[in-house]
């Protein structure tokens, strides 16, 4: 499974990255405005500086909603860089706007994905990736979890391309389950990641090897 992060800060970026196991980034608009990044211009220095970062693939959003829009801004946002996605929000201005985008060899992330029919059309369309939330999906008493399985069994069915990036991942064990399920991505937080390495018994057992070593050697 691919781990990318979805944040937009530099530094966690920057760590993620140094652990050697990071594939790409996922950012969105309210993460952009969570660091401070304002003014169009900024905005894309701020996406080349983490395409700079990270040798993998970078989701960057549209603001616009309708088609032409989408796709003056996707193609804007495409040209900044190679690694670019252009992450493509799920209504039908933006499943017009992924054919288009597929067309053109330009790769999308259709984002805000609750449910399978959008799954279904987004892959339809050609989008390279699609972003069910299933953190949000938890937080309203609903299973995020059954949703990628229903994705991963309908694409499965009909070898689409597209790929699902499970995204609103929270903590570890959603990137465990994604895992299990055979999600192709997972994107979440530093912490969530990081938090896959803990087990007290490595903690408390290396402390054992390091004591021993010390008495052995001193
Ligand atoms: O990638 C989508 C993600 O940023 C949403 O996460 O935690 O805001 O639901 P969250």
């Amino acid at each position: 499974m691919k781990f990318f992060i979805d944040t937009a800060n530099i530094d966690d970026i920057t760590e993620a990255n140094a652990l050697g196991i990071l594939d790409g980034v996922t950012t969105n608009p309210s993460l952009m405005a969570k660091e401070g990044i304002t003014g169009q211009q900024n905005i894309l220095n701020h996406y080349i500086d983490i395409c700079n970062i990270v040798d993998g693939p970078v989701s960057a959003e549209v603001i616009a909603t309708d088609f032409e829009g989408m796709v003056s801004e996707g193609e804007h946002l495409s040209g900044l860089h190679k690694n670019i996605v252009v992450k493509v929000p799920m209504t039908l201005e933006g499943i017009k706007a992924i054919k288009h985008f597929s067309s053109k060899g330009i790769k999308t992330n259709c984002t805000l994905i609750f449910s399978a029919g959008q799954a279904l059309i987004a892959a339809k369309a050609g989008a390279s990736y699609v972003s069910p939330f299933l953190g949000r999906l938890d937080d309203i008493s609903s299973n995020g979890l059954d949703l990628i399985a229903q994705i991963r069994l309908i694409y499965d069915n009909y070898a689409y391309d597209t790929e699902i990036l499970a995204a609103s991942v929270r903590h570890p064990m959603h990137i465990i389950h994604c895992a299990e399920i055979g999600s192709d991505v997972m994107t979440g937080p530093l912490k969530a990641i990081k938090a896959l390495a803990n087990h007290p018994l490595t903690t408390s057992g290396l402390e054992q090897f390091l004591a021993d070593h010390a008495k052995g050697n001193s």
